[in-house]
């Protein structure tokens, strides 16, 4: 199997966009092997060679460390002289959610000490995009801009971290920019999982520049200290180019290991050094090996969560504290990267929004997506739960197990087919009352050296870890259903440039047919015409975007079409006569 470092391996896509080798055939896997191969692929995080290739640096290079510790001592310098001062974590999708969930946690923890609380996040879409998915503000390169301005007004020092996985967003590229021209107050710094070579080069709409150029102009200023970029190779995504998966968790990795080293330098007089960066970073490492350990625990509730989605049946995260919120997150992000409905894989919170914490505040009043606290399942969801829908609940040791179990045993009375994720570190109070409740019991026990100098980083451990279960679970149910091909989830919805691109390069990828056929077939499916008007070929990609958020299933529509060169309406009545995608294209196949 060729390695994805190769200069060879998918020469003409970016590291985030090309097929992950290990997950080639995850389509035709069992739920065991499923979570074996996410487990081998969110190891390539900490991978340590780069197979001879010198275009990757790693998390562990001596250079991306060396980037983190000096990331890490202008944190410290904001903290021990807040007035006017802010640390600003920015991104598009699951970047953003990881940037408000950080920048919430840490503003809660300084509050509790009494200090000036100096983290804000934005997340192209607004908060209403932390729930949903709004992809058409990561085009826009001005809102980027002018929301990240008003969110600095009148503030002297500002730390920016841009997050873009792809090295892409043009949401973000214009927040860089503007850093840029405004470097007296502004320290920017781009975190992404691309070499700078690979950023994107394409146009950005009414723009002088892509975000390659921006991040060129970020490498020039690293050398003067005045702007950071932080981009370690971490692999391609097990589903290809779903970044809320490697790419979210590697954020988080990466910022947490920056931000408390600053903490715990400005606090605890604990100086940042190269040692102590590595040190942090090796402990996530064994988060990863003893989540993991639990293959045959996860690969059950793979197993359960598919069996619910089948015969359309729900999954339900019931969550404490942050857990809760990596529980919906994970949800939410199934519809955008699955096509899935908002009822399959829902997620609720203990106390909702005030848990949450969210700049806007309680949402639930824009509609079902917006509904999160427990109290609100408990009404409109329980009185019809059954045995086709699986429930589990998330909590650790630090949170109310009395409530716990009083929520438990309320859902037990509609379906026994509950599960819980449950963190342990000494041994929970009263384990086998609270145990008992449940069909099982995924227990992540965790010992004493991950723990005993931050009950911190115990928090970000136990989010990471309930991150990388549930991303398993619900990939794996959706692939167990037949949702993805290969490794390629092709009913993807082309909702921006990115996805629109991706789409025409999927297509390409899987008929063989040149870029322009692709894109004119795909544009056909997307206007639902046999013929393009001039009109319809001449528009930019923004106004396809706008027109294919509107339709369902374009890419396997198009895939059709060109396969077995047959009408739209042909392709559609075929894709209905098969719900996994591989068959409808293994069929389609065996019609030429
Ligand atoms: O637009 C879709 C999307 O791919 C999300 O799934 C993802 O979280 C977001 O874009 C941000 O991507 P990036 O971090 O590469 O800018």
């Amino acid at each position: 199997m060729q390695h994805w470092q190769h200069s060879s391996y998918e020469p003409y896509l970016p590291l985030t966009e090309k097929s992950n080798p290990i997950t080639r055939d995850i389509d035709r896997a069992s739920p065991k092997e499923i979570v074996e191969l996410l487990q081998k692929c969110d190891a390539e995080i900490f991978e340590r060679t780069s197979q001879g290739n010198p275009m990757y640096q790693t998390l562990n290079s001596s250079s991306v460390v060396q980037t983190i510790v000096d990331v890490s001592k202008r944190v410290e310098v904001i903290l021990k002289d807040p007035e006017d001062s802010l640390i600003v974590l920015s991104g598009c999708g699951t970047s953003g959610r990881v940037a408000f969930l950080l920048a919430t946690s840490l503003n809660r923890w300084l509050a509790s000490h009494h200090q000036k609380q100096i983290y804000s996040y934005i997340i192209a879409g607004g908060d209403k995009a932390l729930l949903t998915s709004q992809e058409t503000p990561e085009d826009d390169p001005l809102l980027g801009a002018l929301t990240l301005g008003k969110a600095c007004a009148g503030k002297k020092h500002v730390l920016f971290v841009g997050i873009s996985c792809g090295l892409s967003a043009p949401f973000v590229a214009g927040q860089l920019d503007f850093c840029l021209r405004n470097l007296e107050i502004f320290t920017p710094v781009l975190l992404g999982f691309n070499p700078v070579d690979m950023a994107r080069t394409e146009p950005i709409q009414d723009c002088s520049f892509h975000f390659k150029e921006v991040a060129e102009r970020m490498n020039e200023m690293q050398k003067q200290q005045k702007a950071y970029v932080l981009n370690p190779a971490v692999g391609p995504e097990a589903i290809s180019g779903s970044s809320r998966m490697k790419g979210g968790s590697a954020t988080k990795i990466i910022l947490e290991t920056i931000l408390l080293a600053g903490h715990e330098a400005a606090y605890c007089k604990k100086a940042v050094t190269f040692n102590g960066i590595l040190h942090s970073l090796n402990m996530f490492e064994k988060v990863h090996q003893i989540t993991y350990s639990q293959t045959k625990e996860l690969a059950a509730l793979v197993q359960k969560a598919a069996i619910s989605l089948r015969t359309k049946g729900h999954v339900y995260y019931l969550g404490w504290q942050t857990l809760g919120i990596i529980g919906i997150i994970d949800a939410s992000e199934c519809i955008p990267t699955f096509g899935a409905g908002f009822e399959d894989i829902r997620g609720f919170v203990s106390n909702g929004f005030s848990e949450m914490n969210n700049k806007e505040g309680d949402l639930s009043s824009l509609g079902p997506h917006f509904i999160v606290d427990h109290k609100d399942f408990v009404d409109s969801i329980l009185p019809n739960l059954s045995d086709n829908d699986t429930v589990i609940f998330l909590y650790s040791e630090n949170d109310d197990l009395n409530e716990v179990s009083v929520l438990a045993n309320n859902v037990r009375q509609h379906t026994s087919n509950l599960h819980a994720i449950a963190h342990e570190l000494k041994g929970l109070s009263d384990p086998e009352r609270t145990r008992s409740q449940f069909m099982t019991v995924l227990t992540i026990r965790w010992p004493s050296s991950l723990y005993k100098h931050s009950p911190v980083l115990m928090k970000q451990y136990w989010e990471l870890s309930t991150k990388w279960c549930l991303n398993a679970i619900s990939t794996g149910a959706h692939v167990l259903i037949g949702k993805v091909y290969m490794n390629y989830m092709i009913d993807l919805r082309v909702t921006n440039s990115k996805l629109y691109r991706r789409a025409i390069h999927i297509l390409q990828r899987f008929t063989g047919s040149t870029q322009a056929q692709c894109e004119t077939a795909l544009l056909r499916a997307i206007y639902d015409v046999e013929e393009l008007s001039d009109e319809m070929s001449s528009t930019d990609v923004t106004q396809h975007t706008l027109v294919a958020n509107k339709r369902g299933s374009v890419v396997p529509i198009t895939l059709v079409m060109l396969q077995s060169r047959c009408t739209i309406a042909e392709a559609k009545s075929y894709l209905d006569a098969y719900s996994v995608i591989r068959d409808a294209v293994a069929a389609c196949q065996r019609l030429l």
